[in-house]
């Protein structure tokens, strides 16, 4: 496996696997690698002739600095995760190679950076955008892998994809989850071991939420779920949204085919997020 630094090794690489008319499918991650990301590994493995990935932990899309210095740093077990899963290329640039400028762009999403995660992480989906659009253009992608469980950052990908005029297709791979139903993720790392017992019970309650949906309405669900957390001693509920699946705006009423629920969840001071389809 190959392993680039510079933004002129990995962009070489991949015009030359363009030229010689090989597909690329490209996993962007932040490192701290688990099952989840190399579930998408394995899929680009089987769509492509050739799989990149990257390995960058973006400080721009941090919007707590606490968060940015205390993420996982696991560089030398990350990469032999990628090469036994059959990784061709990765890329691991340092931020003065990424940012050598002070980042002014700044992206429309619309309303659908603005809710949920958006509402709860000024700036975050913009500094992945920025990110996402540097990485694309470097590893020029024939596909691009992303999982479910960010949800949100899914769409914001697709919007900019669609709006950049793009070629690169995006392919949503389902959330991974612990034996225990927790949705894997980089920071349940660094759960202590009684909020890590505790963290299961976010997909149960998302689970008991999905049974209600035919016969409840949005409200009563998102009800019953502020309730399931208010008497939790460890779990802090920050939002539950009940929202459309396309646009991710807030559905009242009835529940109809493709929404979803969206929960974000501070277990002591590491925030998790998940999420369910209803109907
Ligand atoms: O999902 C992530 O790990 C990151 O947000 C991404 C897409 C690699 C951009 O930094």
């Amino acid at each position: 496996m190959l392993v680039f630094e510079t933004i002129k090794e990995m962009h070489t690489w991949a015009g030359s696997a363009r030229l010689s008319g090989k597909s690329t499918g490209f996993v962007p991650t932040m490192g701290a690698l688990h099952e989840g990301h190399l579930s998408l590994v394995r899929l680009a493995r089987e769509q492509n002739d050739l799989v990149s990935a990257s390995i960058f932990v973006n400080p721009i899309q941090f919007n707590n600095p606490d968060d940015l210095k205390k993420y996982p740093r696991t560089l030398d077990r990350d990469l032999e995760m990628l090469s036994s899963a059959g990784c061709d290329v990765v890329f691991t640039p340092s931020v003065e190679e990424m940012y050598p400028e002070k980042v002014e762009k700044q992206y429309e999403f619309g309303d659908l950076a603005t809710v949920m995660e958006g509402a709860f992480r000024p700036g975050h989906f913009n500094g992945v955008a920025v990110v996402v659009h540097r990485l694309f253009d470097i590893a020029v992608p024939t596909r691009a892998y992303f999982g479910e469980k960010d949800y949100q950052q899914l769409q914001i990908i697709k919007a900019l994809v669609k709006s950049e005029k793009l070629e690169v297709e995006i392919i949503p791979c389902p959330i991974s989850r612990e034996a225990d139903g927790l949705a894997r993720s980089s920071r349940n790392e660094r759960l202590s071991p009684q909020m890590r017992a505790a963290a299961p019970y976010i997909y149960m309650v998302l689970k008991e939420a999905k049974s209600l949906a035919a016969a409840h309405t949005a409200a009563q669900i998102v009800n019953f779920v502020t309730k399931k957390f208010e008497d939790h001693p460890l779990l802090k509920l920050e939002y539950f949204s009940i929202a459309n699946a396309d646009n991710l705006q807030a559905v009242s009423g009835v529940i109809k085919p493709d929404t979803y629920g969206f929960i974000a969840v501070f277990a002591g001071d590491i925030r998790l997020i998940d999420n369910i389809r209803l109907i």
